[in-house]
């Protein structure tokens, strides 16, 4: 793997993304799908979508006939079976089929019709986990993975390994990103399969509604995590787009982390909530801290705009928007 190899940034001497780019967002439905819609729209780039409706990026020649119609200029692939710890315990095959073959259709499929640029999105699952924090993109496959996801992860170890294929054997200008966890509006609000933060805000958001004097949670709180917003990961993919033409794939998160207990209280302000918090200890903890390095990413200029605590507020405001009026 080249992606032991120390690899610099490189900013290219040709434009990697021109201005009026025609771009197909795979998974534009999606948290980040949508938010790198929007950004692209917004930069003056004609966004293309297709809807699983009409087209299961799982079919391969499907994709490829459709890829080889629009012939876009570049491709962001968003699109991918995710889901908790529950959903990829108890659907490992689903999600290393279904991403496999959503990555082979994609990105074989933007070879196939000539497309030059392209941004295939991972997660932070991918690195091992016991990866020395903060975790530098050249932890990858040094260490075992976390086995709750190991599916999820090695498919999408499988992605980043076909876009450095692609350069390799073609030259193509294909690169990864790995985002840490996300959140903002699009987000899923379904306390069954939500991350933490979008629960965080729909309990705290209920126990407010409801005068309820104490909202108890997992664990003890004290674990470390690295929340991004959207809008800025989709800021980081243009970025990238625009500027970055390596083989090994780049971090994107804001370098700071906050422990549980500190995001609840965020959130406990934001929603208005004014009761107690507990903390159930008898439940699992999980890893005590992840955060990703992200010099990569800042050396080409990158810099989040949206302070944690003004996103949590506009996300709340996002999900208040989309209740019935009774909620
Ligand atoms: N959310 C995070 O915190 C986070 C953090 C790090 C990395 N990421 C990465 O970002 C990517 C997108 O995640 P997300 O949070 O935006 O997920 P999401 O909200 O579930 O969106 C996934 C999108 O993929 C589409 N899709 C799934 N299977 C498809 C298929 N067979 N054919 C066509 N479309 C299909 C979905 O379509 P429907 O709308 O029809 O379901 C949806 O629009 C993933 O690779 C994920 O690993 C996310």
């Amino acid at each position: 793997m080249t992606t032991e190899l120390p690899v610099p940034p490189q900013e290219s001497a040709r434009p990697l993304l021109r201005p009026g780019s025609r771009i197909f967002v795979a998974g534009h439905r999606g948290l980040v799908g949508s938010a790198v819609a929007r950004r692209l729209a917004d930069d003056g780039h004609e966004v293309l979508t297709r809807g699983r409706d009409l087209l299961d990026l799982r079919d391969a020649a499907r994709t490829e006939t459709y890829l080889r119609d629009i012939r876009p200029d570049a491709v962001v692939l968003a699109a991918a079976k995710v889901g908790g710890i529950m959903a990829n315990s108890t659907y490992p095959v689903q999600f290393l089929e279904d991403n496999l073959r959503i990555q082979l259709s994609v990105i074989a499929g933007a070879h196939a019709a000539g497309t030059e640029r392209l941004l295939f999105l991972g997660s932070s699952c991918i690195y091992p986990r016991l990866a020395p924090q903060p975790i530098r993109e050249e932890s990858l496959l040094t260490g075992e993975l976390e086995p709750t996801n190991e599916a999820y992860a090695l498919a999408k170890i499988a992605g980043i390994v076909q876009t450095q294929s692609y350069r390799r054997q073609y030259g193509a200008s294909y690169i990864s990103a790995m985002p840490t966890n996300l959140y903002g509006p699009g987000d899923n609000f379904d306390l069954e399969t939500s991350h933490v933060l979008p629960a965080l805000i729909r309990r705290f958001h209920e126990a407010q509604r409801d005068g309820a004097p104490e909202v108890t949670l997992w664990g003890t709180g004290s674990p470390r995590r690295e929340f991004l917003h959207v809008d800025d990961l989709a800021a980081a993919c243009v970025r990238l787009l625009e500027a970055y033409d390596g083989d090994a794939p780049v971090n994107i998160g804001c370098g700071e982390d906050l422990t549980i207990r500190e995001l609840a209280e965020t959130v406990a302000e934001v929603t208005g909530y004014q009761g107690r918090i507990g903390w159930d200890t008898s439940k699992p903890d999980g890893t005590p801290r992840k955060l990703l390095d992200v010099s990569r990413l800042t050396s080409l200029g990158f810099k989040p705009q949206i302070p944690l605590r003004d996103g949590i507020a506009r996300t709340y405001a996002w999900w208040l928007g989309q209740l019935a009026p009774t909620a």
